[in-house]
């Protein structure tokens, strides 16, 4: 069992967590994930391993209860126990010293972002970060974010809190400004990544995406996490997560990501009733 050692919401459905798993924290690195359970007939959810304390060994991830085991997951708190949990899983952020690199998170993905942009400024990169979310109250991690980038550039959708409009607007705005940007990551809903990838693609600015593609194993055996780019199938799970976002097929993501969607909201309508 894995000890929940503190948990809080940081937005409507949206918790943070911190688990103790000593191996996975001394062993984790920005970008990789970890594949957890609750109870034994339950599924195996991925969540992208948030932060880590290797002292402490702790794991730090952020949930949006969106599913039924995600919602089950939100309603633990401090002093509960995860069943079993593996990780850290996944191929590392490829980090360095790229120049300017601009980390857009949008929605959850801010939380998936902000290790790697984390690790981007600890390599010497000026780093731009732009979180978008729908509405005000869902803007997470905005301090723990600003505190790790040399710019911070915050939008919503509905104009309730810092810029109206999407993340994609901010980009385009720094694109044609001219100023140099050596590197883009983008992490967020897919059409979202598909949108930054199609932004940056005329001026050839290298950009990567992380893809949350369905998975199972983790570990590159069950094939669900396929994802089709231009050097052919790939695993998401130990090819990427992350990849080249211009050399993605979002639209296949997109189509085998809603595969289980009926399934998914009959659990989710069981579990609510
Ligand atoms: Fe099974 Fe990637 S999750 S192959």
């Amino acid at each position: 069992m894995f000890p929940i050692v503190e948990a809080e919401f940081l937005a409507p459905d949206v918790k943070r967590f911190v688990i103790e798993a000593p191996r996975v924290a001394k062993k984790r690195r920005a970008g990789q994930f970890l594949i957890l359970r609750l109870h034994d007939h339950g599924e195996r959810i991925p969540l992208t391993i948030a932060d880590s304390d290797p002292e402490r060994g702790t794991v730090t991830i952020i949930v949006q209860g969106v599913g039924k085991t995600t919602k089950l997951l939100n309603m633990l708190g401090a002093g509960d126990a995860i069943l079993d949990l593996v990780g850290p899983l996944g191929s590392p952020s490829h980090v360095e010293p790229f120049g300017t690199v601009v980390v857009i998170g949008g929605g959850l993905g801010a939380a998936i972002a902000y290790p790697t942009a984390k690790a981007m400024k600890e390599a010497g990169n000026h780093v731009v970060s732009i979180v978008g979310a729908r509405t005000k109250e869902l803007v997470i991690l905005e301090r723990e974010i600003g505190a790790i980038s040399d710019e911070l550039l915050i939008t919503t959708d509905d104009g309730s809190y810092a810029r109206k409009g999407f993340v994609t607007g901010v980009l385009a705005e720094l694109i044609e400004s001219g100023r140099r940007l050596d590197l883009v990551l983008a992490i967020g809903p897919p059409r979202m990544m598909q949108a930054v990838a199609e932004t940056t693609r005329p001026r050839g600015i290298k950009t990567v995406v992380s893809l949350n593609s369905l998975m199972v194993d983790g570990t590159g055996m069950c094939g669900g996490c396929r994802v089709l780019t231009n050097a052919g199938a790939r695993f998401a799970c130990v090819d990427g997560p992350e990849f080249d976002a211009h050399e993605v097929d979002f639209d296949m993501l997109v189509r085998r990501n809603r595969t289980y969607l009926q399934n998914e909201s009959e659990s989710l309508k069981r579990f609510l009733e």
